[in-house]
């Protein structure tokens, strides 16, 4: 039997799983809400992480060891690095890895965290397809890739930055959890994806595109995710 972990950073990219859940319990850790329940049939639990790295991995921590999840999904927006990707758009992860971690020093490539033996961290093929597939069904006119998403503590809203982290670590679009929730399910052998869609150019016009385009990004993301838990 599956129970899948849905993770959204705040609150806007998981109320709307939230309400269309049957709720049958609600635990509280780490200063994280876990909605335990039903979503289209499918056992879930919803949490709501709090942004950046660390959060999402205690949230994928927890997850792992009270709720014993067989699948995570992390749902939200996302800074697009691909000029094919527009405001509103679908990203699904191929692989995730930081924009953010440097030991290149001793040799390691740029964001490979030491002695992992790995930098970048795939996501499962059929959830990502099975999400590529539920995007298709669900939000017919966006364009969804599947690819890679490079996160760091960092909101990217320079387009010198974004030039950079394009050429360094080609990825397709830029948040602050994909790859510590990517991370965190390859320690735990879990099965993951990261669904994200565009709320933003991540370069200069960012600070102004954000505001206005998070909430209805963060509904497409969430709109993929309430169909594709039927199918898992
Ligand atoms: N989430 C949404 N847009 C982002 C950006 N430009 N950088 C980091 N995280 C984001």
């Amino acid at each position: 039997m599956s129970r899948i972990g849905i993770i959204g950073a705040m609150e806007l990219e998981v109320d709307k799983l939230k309400s269309e859940m049957d709720i049958s319990g609600i635990a509280n850790k780490a200063g994280m809400e876990f909605f335990q329940g039903t979503l289209q049939g499918a056992e879930v639990v919803i949490v709501r992480s709090g942004i950046g790295k660390v959060n999402a991995a205690l949230c994928v921590q927890i997850l792992a060891d009270d709720f014993q999840v067989t699948h995570i999904i992390n749902t939200g927006v996302a800074g697009s690095l691909n000029a094919k990707l527009d405001i509103g758009d679908i990203l699904i992860s191929k692989t995730a890895l930081y924009h953010d971690v440097d030991a290149t020093i001793f040799g390691y490539l740029p964001g490979e965290v030491p002695q992992l033996g790995t930098r970048e961290f795939p996501a499962d093929e059929r959830l990502a397809q099975l999400a590529k597939s539920s995007c298709e069904k669900v939000n017919p006119g966006l364009h969804a890739v599947i690819g890679r998403v490079i996160s760091g503590d960092q909101f990217i809203s320079d387009g010198a930055v974004k030039k950079r982290l394009i050429s360094e670590f080609h990825g397709d679009c830029a948040e602050m959890e994909g790859a510590a929730v990517a991370h965190g399910s390859y320690l735990n052998h879990i099965p993951f994806v990261i669904i994200r869609a565009i709320s933003d150019k991540a370069d200069n016009s960012a600070q102004v595109e954000y505001p206005v385009f998070e909430k209805a990004a963060a509904h497409h993301s969430a709109r993929l995710v309430a169909d594709m838990v039927r199918s898992i």
